[in-house]
Order: C-alpha cells, then structure tokens, then sequence
C-alpha cells in the first residue's frame, strides 16, 4: 500500500515544478571543498585531533553516517545520537559545517533477524542477507517502515542544528533487479497504474508472441531473462522492469526526502549521490530533492588514453557528470571524487601526480557547487583496506591525494578574489552551445537489442559529446522534458522512442532556426517499444527528408569505407541505406559492400533551420567531427581543434583547461594565467581569465 503510494506521488508530481535549489551554495564562493569522516570507525578520543586537522587542511564541511544504521540505532527504536552530537559539536567549533547521510543503505543485524525477508531476492531467487550494504528490497514495506522511523528520528534530531548544511539520502543509489515476492506485487501495481487495462498491457508487451497472454495482472510475474534466457525474453516487459525498478528506486529517495522535508529547516538541502553514470537509476525520476549530486571514479572506465592513460582515467566520466547532473535542478556537485588509488578495480595502480588535483578542477569547469571525497582517514578494516584517504594508515600524513586536495583548496580561495558576479560566457562559446537529448529509456531498450555486439550507446552518445567538447563547445545534456529552443545546436543520438509530439518539437525547433543534428537508429519505435507500420524510423521520413531502408552491420574487425566531399572514412557498427527525398542533399555513401553508392548521411533545410541526419557510426567518430563541423561553419561559427582529452571551459568567469591525453598540448591563450601555463602537460591545469 505504502509502495503503491509512493509510485503514485511520483507520478502525480513528475512534471510539478522543483524546489529551487538556488542559494544553497553563494556563487562567489565558486566550490568548496569538503571530506567524508567515519567517526565510528576511530576511537573518540581522536576526534578532536582529526577534526581540526581537516579544518587546518582548509576543508569547509564534512560528510558523515551514512553506514552507521547499526550505531544509530543499536537496538530497535533506541537511538544513539551522543557520538555523532559530538562530533557535529566538535565541527561547529572549527568553522565545519556537515553533510549528513541518511544510513539506510546498511540495515542493522537486529531487522533482519526480525524480518529475514526485507532482503533483496537476485535473478536466481536468492535472497541478499545481512554483512553488507544496498541489499533490501526497496519495495517491501516494511523496509519503508524501518526506513521511515530512522530517517525521522534524524531529521528531528539535527533538522534544526545551523552545523548541518545538508542531507545525502542513502548511498549511490543503485537501481537493481529484485525478484522478491514484495517486488512482484509492486511491479503488478505499477503495471495497473501505467495500462489500466490488462489488454493494454498485452498490447504494449506484444503477447501475442508466443502465447504469453494475461487475462489479469496478477498473472504477471516479472519477466526473468535469466529464467527464460536472454533471447527468449520479451524486451519491452524487461523494458517496463527496467523502468519500474529505476521508479521504485526514484521512489525510495522522494520518500525519504518527504520524510526529511517535515522537520529540517529550509537552509538545509536535500541530495544524493548518484554514481556518475546512473548504476540503473534515472536521477531525472526523483523530484523531491533540492538537486542531484554525482560521486566519480574516473581511473576506472573505457576511455583512457595513451600511455598514461591508466594513471590519468577515464575523461568520460567527468565529461559526462559535468554535462548531465546541473541541468537537473540547475545546481551540482561532487559527492565524492576519488582521492587517490583505490582496491576495486581490476587493477588499482597508483594515479598520475597531479591528476586528483586536476579531476577537481575539471570538476570545477563543469560547474560543481562543492567537491567532497571519500574518505578522510585510510580505514585499517573491512571491505575497504588499501583505499586512499585524504591522510594515510598514520591517520595524520596527507597522501599524495590528500596533499592535492590541500592544494586546490587553497587555489580555489585564491580564486574566489578573482571572481567577479558581472562575468559572462563569451559571446563565441554562446554561439557554440549545443545539447545533446539523452533518456535512460532509450539506453536501456537500445541496450537489450543491440544487434552487435559492437553497438555501445554510451560510447555513441558520448562520441558526439566529446567532438564538440574538442571543437570548443559549451554541452548540456538534456532531457526530452527540457526547453532547448535556447542552443543553436541540438544533437540528437540513438534516441530510439520517440512519438508524434517529439517529432514536432524537433521540426519547429529547425523551423525556427535550429540546427538539429540525429544519428542513427533514432525514431526506429514507438514510446512503448514497437517498430512502425512504415518503413524503419518511418516517423521521421519528413524530418530527416528521406528514408531509412535498411541497415546494415559488419563483423568485428572488419570496416567498410564511406565517402564523402572526397575523403574516405571507414565505419564498422552500424550502417544505415537511407533513399533521400529531392528536398535533401546526400552528404555521404557507402563507397564499398553490394550497396556501393547508397546514402548513409542526408540533409534538408527546414524554413530558417536544418537537418543532418548521420545514418553511420564511423570508427573514431572522424566522419561525425566532420559532420559537426560542418554545421558550426554553415551557422558562421568559427570552432577549436582540441585534441581528445583536453578540455577547455568556461565557469563564472574563468576559463579552465586540464588535460587527460598523455601529450604536452599548447594553449592559444597568451595572456596571464591565474594557474599554470601556455604549456598544458598531461594531469596539467591552466586558468585564466575569460575576458
Ligand atoms: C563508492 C561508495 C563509497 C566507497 C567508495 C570506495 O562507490 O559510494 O561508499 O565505497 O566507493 O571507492
């Protein structure tokens, strides 16, 4: 009933306005810095030590109790506040403020031995248990009663206290596959809120397939792909789980967000932590919270580069938490960025010196309002030895990490005497502004049918995103729901559902003006997952000026060639045939398979505005850079050269540049540098004044 609830406040309020999140953080303080502390985890009388070392590093607040259900609450509504009063004291009285956590990703061994089912049941139907963290069932009940109780006696209990400044609800929320009986009956719920009537249901899951008719909800069980293995499966009922599972999660933080709300005062804010890249959640789902924070790992991930690069990380993971998480409630910041090596990689080298500092301050060209990191001290237990801190094993001697973190704090407070509130974004990068339209929906339907196994989506969209990051670009990235009339540039990849509202919205947006940019595969179906009665992408054809006849895909390793304005390029993932209508232009063709000379990228001019629709994905995206580039000298806007990995931006006045490549890069910029130099080396910082 509860859950029930809970679904149906999030629906009715999905598209009510935010709270504002505006005020929390003053603009002229640009970002402050912060760090996680454990008191649990050391004895109390280190407290006070540790405490004002943090604030003598020049931290700004810290961040605690987000695991400490168990020290909170040692016994069933019994709470133990004294040791986290203390410590709240003890930050007061050194100038700290505090984030607080809400501890409900670690449930306390005396509710599982109350209830042994509050546990999260995996694709095999085995139940999760206790010894860890993220492991209830987020749709059980009483899980939202055990949940409710603790995060009120909190919210009583310092949600009035000036030392806090915020809350962090749970722990990166992770939207994960739940199998458990309470999960099944909330996924029928949801399944009778969304089609009303069964047969709606039948139609939208296509069960004409293979006998799989329903003649009540409570037939359904959720569809287990491991079960029925993984091309059996029906992929928009795994599509509805997928989206059921990331409401249920959005659900859990809108819940305890109201339950905050009742008693914290209004200077208090309200936050999470998402993983950078989403873990299965969709942060746009939660509308409760004051805004979303992201936490970033980057030495872990895919786009590493050169020989450096595994000391240098991942440039897409910031890339993309700069680009997606202020858009939501128009505030960000970092919750926790790593600091320093960690022990869950596949291999936990040391970091490039230099490079936590420089991740900060990318950080900080993206916009964050704060940076904080995990952790202070280097625990000497648990699931986390060999983890960096801030200080190492001694609990008093900064890290290499630590000692960047001291650092950047005292350059940012350099900085914040530069700042000034009348500063704007140059004229030329507002020229360049450009969106990307991006869902979680579409990754997830995209990623259950690939076709091959060379299909990425992340790497696609991230593709766009990093050439007009290197053409100089300033990029959001935007949700279907977002009024993107304001940037002459709209890039649109793989946006797989679409209907007839969306469609318009695009071709008013190029009527007037806009240049809209699709790639592949985007409008091959419908809102719930169905291919049109029409050719491929049919309900694009008078968009895009042309149709998508067929597509085509070649085996790993081996490319095919298209040309066009002379020059090759090869391509390998997809290849769409388009025909093009006497209104477009065909920019490209396949130069080389049986369809030699068939049109892969086609474009039309609409009223005041025009459309490039990139039916390829060209191997290192050199055939899309070209396409990009096109349209930014075709609008008269002159564009950067940056090569992968260096990003220069622009934040309140300031131009920021930092360098993930493992190549020395030359800035253009002459003038004086507030940090570092012309000569941007790899892990390297360079700030100047924009104008
Ligand atoms: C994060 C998590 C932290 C800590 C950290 C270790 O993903 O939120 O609690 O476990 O990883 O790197």
């Amino acid at each position: 009933m509860i859950r029930k609830i809970i679904v149906s406040f999030l629906y009715l309020f999905a598209l009510s306005s935010f709270v504002s999140a505006k005020g929390f953080f003053p603009k002229e303080e640009l970002m402050s810095l912060g760090v996680y502390y454990y008191p649990e985890h050391w004895s109390p009388n280190q407290w006070e030590r540790d405490i004002k070392n943090i604030t003598d590093h020049g931290f700004e607040f810290i961040h605690m109790a987000e695991f400490a259900w168990a020290q909170l609450e040692p016994i069933e509504g019994q709470y133990d506040f004294k040791w986290l009063d203390k410590v709240i004291e003890l930050a007061d009285k050194n100038g700290l403020k505090v984030i607080l956590g809400t501890p409900t990703p670690c449930p306390p061994v005396w509710l599982s031995q109350k209830h042994s089912d509050i546990y999260i049941k995996d694709a095999h139907y085995q139940r999760k248990e206790h010894g860890t963290r993220a492991n209830m069932s987020l749709s059980n009940p009483i899980v939202l009663s055990y949940t409710k109780k603790i995060v009120e006696a909190m919210a009583k209990r310092y949600g009035r206290n000036k030392t806090i400044m915020g809350w962090q609800i749970d722990n990166e929320p992770e939207a994960k596959e739940d199998y458990s009986e309470a999960s099944q009956v909330a996924f029928r719920l949801w399944l009778k809120e969304k089609y009303s009537k069964v047969d709606a249901l039948n139609e939208a899951w296509g069960t004409a397939f293979w006998s799989q008719l329903y003649s009540a909800f409570d037939e359904v069980n959720i569809h287990n792909a491991t079960n029925v293995g993984w091309w059996g499966a029906n992929p928009i009922a795994l599509l509805d789980f997928k989206r059921f599972t990331a409401d249920t999660q959005a659900a859990f933080l809108d819940f305890q967000a109201e339950v905050l709300r009742e008693y914290i005062d209004k200077t208090q804010f309200i936050t999470t932590n998402y993983v950078a890249k989403g873990n299965g959640t969709d942060p746009r789902r939660s509308t409760k919270m004051d805004f979303a924070s992201f936490t970033a790992y980057p030495n872990y991930g895919s786009a590493n580069l050169g020989d450096l690069g595994f000391r240098l990380g991942d440039y897409s993971v910031l890339m993309y938490a700069n680009d997606y998480y202020k858009l939501i409630d128009g505030i960000t910041g970092v919750m926790e960025l790593q600091p320093g090596q960690v022990n869950w990689a596949n291999h936990n080298s040391l970091l490039q010196p230099g490079i936590v500092r420089m991740w900060l301050w990318h950080c900080f060209a993206g916009g964050s309002s704060y940076a904080c990191t995990y952790r202070y001290r280097q625990v000497l237990y648990g699931a986390e030895q060999y983890h960096h801190g801030i200080v190492s094993t001694d609990g008093v001697n900064l890290s290499q990490g630590g000692k960047e973190y001291a650092q950047v704090i005292k350059e940012i407070n350099q900085l914040r005497k530069e700042y000034s509130s009348k500063s704007e974004m140059p004229e030329i990068l507002q020229k360049r502004k450009a969106a990307i339209m991006w869902s979680f929906d579409n990754l997830w339907s995209l990623e259950r049918q690939k076709q091959t196994s060379q299909w990425d989506t992340w790497k696609h969209m991230q593709g766009y995103q990093s050439i007009l990051h290197s053409l100089g670009a300033p990029v959001d990235i935007i949700s279907v729901e977002d009024d993107f009339t304001d940037y002459p540039f709209l890039i649109v990849p793989a946006y797989e559902m679409v209907d007839e509202a969306l469609v318009q919205k695009w071709k008013d947006y190029v009527s007037q003006g806009g240049n809209l940019i699709i790639s592949t595969r985007t409008g091959a179906k419908d809102v719930n997952a169905h291919l049109w009665e029409s050719n491929l992408s049919g309900i694009m054809n008078e968009l895009i000026g042309g149709k998508v006849q067929t597509f085509d895909m070649l085996s790993a390793g081996k490319s095919g060639q298209v040309i066009m304005n002379g020059k090759t390029y090869q391509w390998s993932s997809w290849g769409d045939q388009v025909i093009a209508n006497s209104t477009s232009d065909i920019l490209a063709r396949y130069n080389d398979q049986f369809y030699k000379g068939d049109a892969c990228i086609i474009s039309q001019s609409i009223d005041k505005g025009k459309v490039w629709y990139i039916g390829v994905e060209s191997l290192e995206g050199l055939l899309e850079r070209d396409i990009l580039k096109r349209a930014f000298a075709y609008n008269d806007v002159p564009v950067e050269n940056y090569p992968e990995g260096v990003f220069v931006m622009y934040r309140d006045g300031f131009m920021v540049a930092v360098n993930y490549s493992s190549k020395v890069y030359e800035l253009a910029y002459d003038g004086k540098y507030l940090l570092g130099e012309k000569v941007l080396k790899p892990a390297g910082v360079s700030v100047w004044k924009s104008n």
